[in-house]
Order: C-alpha cells, then structure tokens, then sequence
C-alpha cells in the first residue's frame, strides 16, 4: 500500500508556482489563479510558495514582510488549498534555490535580462534602485521552478517571458552539463480562465492596496457593499439585445460567480429586454444582488484567513511541513546538478 502510494504521486507531474508577498489577494487572483491552483492540487504534485526573497527586489524594508509572508499562507489555505495535499512554503526556507540560483547567474547573460519586459518596466518604475537582484530576477524565477523539476507552471500571461527564459536557462544548463533539468512551460486555463475587470471597467483589478475599484479578500462586508455600489454603470442599454459594454460585462462576470444561476438569468433577461425609453434593468438592484452574494461569499474566506492569520502554531506546521517536502525534492535535484557540474572533489 505504501509502495502504491509513493508510485502513485511519483508519476504526477509537477507543477510550481510562485506568490509575491506584496499587496493584498483580490477576487481577480482569486478567479485568475487561487482556484485554479485548488483545482491542481489532486491532478499534480503541487509546490505552491511565497516568494519573499523576490519581494526584496522592489521592497527592500522588511518591516511589514512577515505580516505578508503570513497573510499570503493564511489567504491560500482560506481559499481552499490542502496543506497535506500541497506543499505550501516559503522561498527562503528553501537554501537550495539560492545555490542553483548562483550556477544558473552564470548561464544568464546580461543582454538578455536587460531587455526583458518586467525588468524595464521595473527600470522606469524604481530608477534608484535598479539592482542586480533585480536584473537577475527571472534567474531566481527559474530556480525557484527548476529545483522542484516542474514541467508546468501556472501562471499569466505577463510570466511567459519569464517562463521562457527559465527553458532557456535549463537547455544551456543540459546542454553545458549533462540532461539533468526538465523544461518547464507556463500553464493557463485558456477559456476557462475568469478575467475580473476593475469595478470602474479600467483594465484588471490591481494589486496595489486599498483602492476602491478592487475588492479583496480581506474586506468587510460595508466595504464590499460600498464599493459594489460605486461601480461603474450607466443609464442602461438603448436597444433590447445590446453588446454590453465592459463594465457592465464585468458585474455579470461577477454576479456568476457568486450568485444563483437564476439570479443571474433574471438580470441577463432583464439586459436584453431592456432598450432606451423601456429599461427594464436596474443596475441598482443588480448592484445590491452582487453586494450580498459577494458578502456570502467572502466572509467566510476572510473569516477563517484570519483566524489562521492569528494562529501561530498552525501557520508554523503549515509552513515547516511545506518546507519539509519542498527541501526533500529540491536536495534530490541539487545532488544531481553538483555531480553534473562536477563540484564534489572528496
Ligand atoms: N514572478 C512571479 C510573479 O510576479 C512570482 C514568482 C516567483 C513565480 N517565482 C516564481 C511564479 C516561480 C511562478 C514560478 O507573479
């Protein structure tokens, strides 16, 4: 039976990926990626982590990075992750990816990582403090996935540069060295991916804190409302069956998520019924439907994060155990590349 059940999770594949410890959850990570990462956790062997140690490459004060690092375990537990499923950990428990980190720097070429997107963006961003972790952050990246040999990693679109760059370290490094790391590819859900717009329809919901067009994960019930309330909409469709314009599209995007299917056909019929003169919809009730559906389901989300949160021998046996497995894995690939390279001369 043991036998059985080591071979059965050997043969899954496995999967990583990387949580920043800045900002705080919103429904757009929740939808984009928290439940996507719930759905893998019985289809693959999962490593899911906080990545403090790339937080300090735009964050260098530390002073509120242990709240986070927390916040971030506690929110993805609340969210529905089975720490005995998954290993939930946090990067620097791991010493391994620092050193693998350090062979990979020197297959990494500065050209390429100074034209990579995030690290201009970031140039333009923090122009006083464009360090070299900074530069060699997808390095980092690709430690972070390689260690684990993951094949699959899931994550947007704005990581596939950085998902390249890991093959491409990886086949350098194969190549140099002997076939020691597995090629990992960026995983997205396609179609079923859920887009969660800003509530006043201007692009995704961010990650910057406390603004009033993103709802999180930790807001109470008044500020849900309130800022459901806010939302962007306007006097209503001017012929029966109308496109709906993005805002709109996105409190129903939002209203199917959270709410009954036949409160959510109720306002479609409503939407296509109505036209200029006879508006039939009425973006207030909808609004006051979304604000209580989105309370229900929130609360307890926030609920039990916070009192995970504010447990702390539960957050120390999630994170060590997470580390326990992740260090297992992580030391099993490190032996192989120090005998690749060569570094072991007793
Ligand atoms: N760069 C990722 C982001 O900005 C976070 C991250 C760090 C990551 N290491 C990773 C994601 C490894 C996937 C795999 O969201």
């Amino acid at each position: 039976m043991v036998g059985f059940l080591i071979f059965a999770t050997m043969k899954k594949e496995i999967v990583v990926s990387g949580i920043r410890p800045t900002g705080f959850l919103h429904l757009g990570n929740y939808f984009g990626a928290m439940r996507n990462y719930v759905r893998m956790q019985d289809s693959y062997d999962c490593y899911f982590f906080v990545a403090n140690w790339h937080s300090l490459t735009t964050h260098p004060d530390t002073k509120q990075l242990q709240q986070a690092v927390h916040r971030v375990i506690a929110e993805n537990v609340a969210c529905g992750l089975d720490p005995n499923k998954v290993s939930l950990y946090v990067q620097s428990d791991i010493p391994e990816i620092a050193e693998l980190y350090l062979y990979l720097n020197m297959l990494a070429y500065k050209g390429e990582l100074e034209k990579t997107t995030t690290f201009k963006d970031k140039v333009r961003l923090q122009p006083d403090n464009i360090n070299a972790g900074l530069l060699t952050y997808p390095v980092l990246q690709a430690a972070d996935i390689l260690i684990q040999r993951a094949v699959k990693v899931p994550v947007g679109k704005d990581q596939e540069q950085h998902l390249e760059m890991a093959r491409n370290f990886a086949e350098r490094f194969n190549y140099r060295y002997g076939n020691v790391l597995p090629l990992p590819y960026a995983f997205n859900y396609g179609g079923e991916l859920i887009k969660i717009l800003s509530l006043d329809g201007n692009g995704k919901m961010s990650k910057s804190e406390n603004q009033m067009n993103t709802i999180y994960l930790a807001d109470d019930d008044e500020q849900i409302r309130k800022k459901i309330m806010k939302a962007k909409t306007d006097q209503g469709p001017a012929t029966t069956n109308s496109l709906k314009p993005d805002y709109i599209e996105n409190l129903f995007t939002l209203l199917k998520v959270v709410s009954a299917e036949d409160v959510v056909a109720k306002f479609e019929h409503d939407f296509n019924a109505s036209s200029e003169g006879n508006c039939i919809i009425r973006y207030g009730d909808l609004k006051k439907q979304l604000a209580a559906d989105m309370i229900t389901f929130i609360q307890p989300i926030r609920e039990q994060a916070a009192a995970i949160q504010n447990n702390s021998q539960l957050l120390k046996q999630i994170m060590q155990q997470g580390a326990e497995k992740a260090r297992i894995n992580a030391q099993a690939t490190l032996t192989q590349v120090r005998q690749a390279i060569g570094m072991h001369y007793y």
